[in-house]
This record gives C-alpha cells, structure tokens and sequence, in this order.
C-alpha cells in the first residue's frame, strides 16, 4: 500500500508557468493530493518571471491543469482543494536580487525543501549557484533536474561539478522520465520476481534483443533544441540506454538505489565501444521528409517551422549494440527509436533460442523459437509467445504459435496507469533515489555516445531519408538482415 511522505515538503517550481509544469508537473501533484499521497502541509511555491498576482497566477494554473488532466480525474473540489497548496512568486532566475523572497516563505519551516528545476538547461546552474547562497538550503534539501544534462560528456561534467559544489549526490535528484513509466519499473519485477525468467535470461537462451521507441510525432515547435541534440542525444543516449540497462544488468543484491545504479554502470560501462570501422554495420541514422502521419499529409523535417534547411540532424537511429560481459557475449540488442514513424509505440522483444535438437515438421522450423513481448506503451502488457499443437484431428503434429497474454488495463482493471511523473514526484518526496540517475551513469552513457557520434562524424555519412510515417531507412531492416534476422512487427 503507497503512503504519502512521512514528512511535508515544501516544494519550489523553478519554471512553473513553462511546457513541462503545465503539462506534467501540476497534474501530477494534483493527482497526488487527490490520491491522499501529499502529506498534509506539503505546499507548492511556483516560480516564473511573468508578472501575476497569487489569484490570476491560480487561475491560469488552474486553467491548464484541467486542461492537462483526463476529465475522468478532474473534480472542482480536488482543483480547489490542490491550489490551496500553491502559491506564485515572480522571479527572475538570472539575477541574485529576488532569491532573498524565498527566505520568507521558508521562514520557520520545517518541512522538506525540494527545489525543482523545469527550466532550460542553460539556466540549471546560475539558479543552483543562486540558491545555495541562502540559508533556507541546506543538507536536507533535494534537488531535481531534467534531461538534458549535458550535451556532452565535458558539458554534462561541468554541470554535474556546479550541482556538487551545493549539493552532495544524495541529493541530486536526476530525471529520466522513462523511470517513473510503471511497465519500465515492471521490467525489474518481470526480470527479479519470476525465476522463470531470472534462469534463461542469458546468452545460453536468448539469441537477441530489440528495443523499438517510436513516436509518430514530428518536431513541430521544438526545432531549435531537437536540432543541436538529435535523436541520439535527445532519446538513445538516455531512455532507450536506460531501457537497456534495466533489460541488461545482473540481479541487484536488493532494491536500494545504489544496488540498483550500480549494476546498470556495469552494463553501460560493458558496452562495446563503437569504432569507425563498427559505424557502417552497427548504426542507421535517418532524418524524416514529407509523408503522412495519421491519414494527414505531414512537412518533412527541413521543412518544420523555423528549420535550418541544410540540417544534417538525425530524427531515427537503429543501432545494434553489443555487452561484452559473460551474460550477453554474442547476444545483439538491436534498438531503434524516430520521430514521425508510423505509430507510438514503445515496446521490447526478447528472443529466444530455439531448443536444441528440433523434431517437428521442418516446415516450421522457422517458428521454433520462443519470444517475449514487453510492451510499454501504448497498450501495456506482455505476450510469451509458446509454441502448441494445433488442434484437430487432421492437424497430427502440426505446430501453431499463440500468445499467453497479460494486457495491464483487463488484469488490473480497477487501476488507472499513473503518469511517470507522479511516481517521481512522490520518491523524491520520500527522498528514494532507485528511479533517478546518478552522476556515473549519466557519464559513462555520454563517453559511449560521445564516442559513437565522433566516429560517425568523421565517415561523413548524412542521415538517410525516409518519408514521414515509414519505419525509419531501409538501411535499418537491412542492419538485421544481415545478421538474418527482422524487426518484430506485431500487426
Ligand atoms: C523526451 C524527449 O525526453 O521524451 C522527446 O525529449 C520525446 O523528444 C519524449 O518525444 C518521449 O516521451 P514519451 O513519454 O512520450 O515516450
């Protein structure tokens, strides 16, 4: 059973008239409190640098968390009950005359000072060095910063040392929304709780791994920082390797954070470096043109509002990586992710070896091997995909593949799916650091990608082309057909 924090926690929205508060952060607090899960006490102070007074900043705030929360959870009374909780204060985060109010709102306090950092990157470190200065922050107090954390691995060090310089690790609370998703925290259930799973996860039983994370969304609005990132700053180099970690890394001896964090640095750092004679092979970088998307014609992304036309930013990356530790020697993980592909759908397929000596119909040799799809968005569930007799008398031995399917929404019914973003906001509240990202990690994954993308520089090579609303180039089915095998399509 969840409880609200022991403790209540005073919480400061750095950014709090911004995309991700509107969208995520308010509706996630407001479900909290609807589900009883913010101590009482517990107070928001949101912080912007427009100008409003405490009622129009409540109202606007007010406005847009109806207008981000499904109508099914959204009551006049709950809103009314959850804005008590807000204040606003205008600030402007860049210069030092301002902090001095936030004293005043902490003065006397007790509760937990939780200061959250949804702004742009750039401004992460001037509000940190800001507000170490005031007394109100102290050793109790936690941190929590978004993605991008770097753009690089000197960048993403230099920003690492301005939060250690106020902070210690402890309490650094870093976002990989990916995290908080229930069917990812599910992958350590699915992998730790099921010893039918634990025995044969290896490279003995399992031939290969993919991991699809596609979108079918375009660019539109956000050019400006998609185009200095790429998809493989933006998704691979955090959620899709997160993803592979947790898919990857050996049994933690418990589920403390550290236990956890430090198995998933075994992985990242046991990740085969990507040479330049490796890019060719193991790496499709592909950028969306016109297509369509949803039976409606779509702008191809030079295209996009406020493009550079000669942009050679990738929107897909497939990648086949390789672990070079005992569990996974030999075992391919192939992973893709895009933008404008034909859906969203984030899922994993775990094949699996066929048995070793095979006495069917060789006919069918080619279904002989068993799979498991993990799928975490949309449609959460997962499928083994078995092998049975058909049935009939006429069949004789005859094989047919059929799934033993669990879909999350039919089995457990009664629960709504919370958002990552409520998962994340309540264990930092509790102050459990298993779903953030420590330093290492975010470091060891950005020397793997810095590297990669150094040596795809040097070829030379331009995204391939694919028309919005395909799987990506078809560069990336020939990745694994190489190696005889193809993209799992579920249709
Ligand atoms: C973000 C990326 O971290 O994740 C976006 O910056 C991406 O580019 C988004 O669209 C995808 O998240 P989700 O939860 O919709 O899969």
């Amino acid at each position: 059973m969840v409880k609200a924090p022991d403790t209540s926690c005073d919480l400061m929205l750095f950014g709090a008239l911004g995309d991700l508060a509107s969208k995520k952060l308010f509706p996630a607090l407001y479900q909290l409190d609807r589900a009883g899960l913010l101590s009482a006490g517990s107070r928001v102070l949101a912080l912007a640098r427009q100008d409003h007074d405490e009622d129009s900043a409540r109202r606007l705030i007010r406005d847009r968390l109806q207008q981000h929360t499904p109508a099914s959870s959204f009551d006049d009374e709950s809103a009314d009950r959850f804005l008590q909780r807000v204040s606003y204060c205008q600030l402007d985060f860049s210069t030092a005359e301002g902090y001095q109010q936030l004293e005043a709102w902490r003065s006397g306090r007790e509760a937990t000072l939780i200061l959250y950092l949804a702004t742009p990157p750039t401004m992460v470190a001037g509000i940190v060095a800001h507000i170490g200065r005031l007394a109100c922050c102290d050793q109790q107090t936690r941190v929590v910063v978004e993605k991008p954390i770097g753009h690089d691995l000197p960048s993403s060090r230099h920003l690492n040392d301005q939060l250690a310089a106020v902070f210690d690790e402890s309490q650094v609370f870093r976002i990989d929304h990916y995290l908080g998703k229930e069917t990812v925290q599910n992958l350590i259930a699915l992998r730790f709780a099921n010893n039918l799973f634990a025995s044969q996860w290896d490279q003995n039983h399992i031939s290969h791994v993919e991991i699809t994370v596609a979108e079918s969304v375009g660019i539109s609005g956000r050019w400006g920082y998609f185009d200095s990132a790429g998809q493989m700053r933006d998704m691979v180099q955090s959620h899709l390797l997160q993803l592979l970690c947790l898919l990857a890394m050996d049994p933690p001896s418990d589920l403390s954070a550290d236990s956890i964090r430090d198995e998933k640095v075994k992985i990242l750092k046991a990740l085969r470096p990507m040479t330049s004679d490796m890019v060719q092979s193991h790496l499709v970088r592909g950028q969306y043109t016109a297509g369509s998307s949803g039976g409606k014609p779509v702008p191809g992304y030079l295209e996009e509002e406020g493009a550079n036309r000669g942009s050679t930013t990738e929107t897909f990356v497939a990648l086949k990586v390789e672990i070079e530790n005992w569990r996974w020697s030999g075992v391919p993980f192939y992973i893709r992710t895009g933008k404008r592909l034909p859906e969203k759908r984030s899922e994993v397929i775990i094949h699996f070896k066929p048995a070793p000596h095979y006495i069917f119909d060789p006919d069918q040799k080619h279904l002989a091997n068993n799979k498991l799809i993990i799928r975490l968005q949309p449609d959460e569930g997962m499928a083994l995909q078995i092998l049975t007799k058909d049935q009939g008398l006429h069949k004789g031995m005859r094989l047919r593949q059929g799934p033993l399917e669990l879909t999350f929404s039919e089995a457990f019914a009664s629960d709504r799916i919370p958002d990552a973003y409520e998962r994340l906001l309540l264990e930092v509240m509790k102050g459990n650091q298993y779903l953030f990202v420590r330093r290492d990690e975010i470091e060891h994954a950005w020397r793997w990608v810095d590297e990669l993308l150094a040596n795809c520089h040097e070829c030379g090579a331009h995204p391939k082309r694919y028309a919005a609303g395909t799987w990506g180039p078809v560069a990336s089915i020939a990745m694994t057909a190489r190696d005889g095998r193809n993209w799992y399509e579920d249709a």
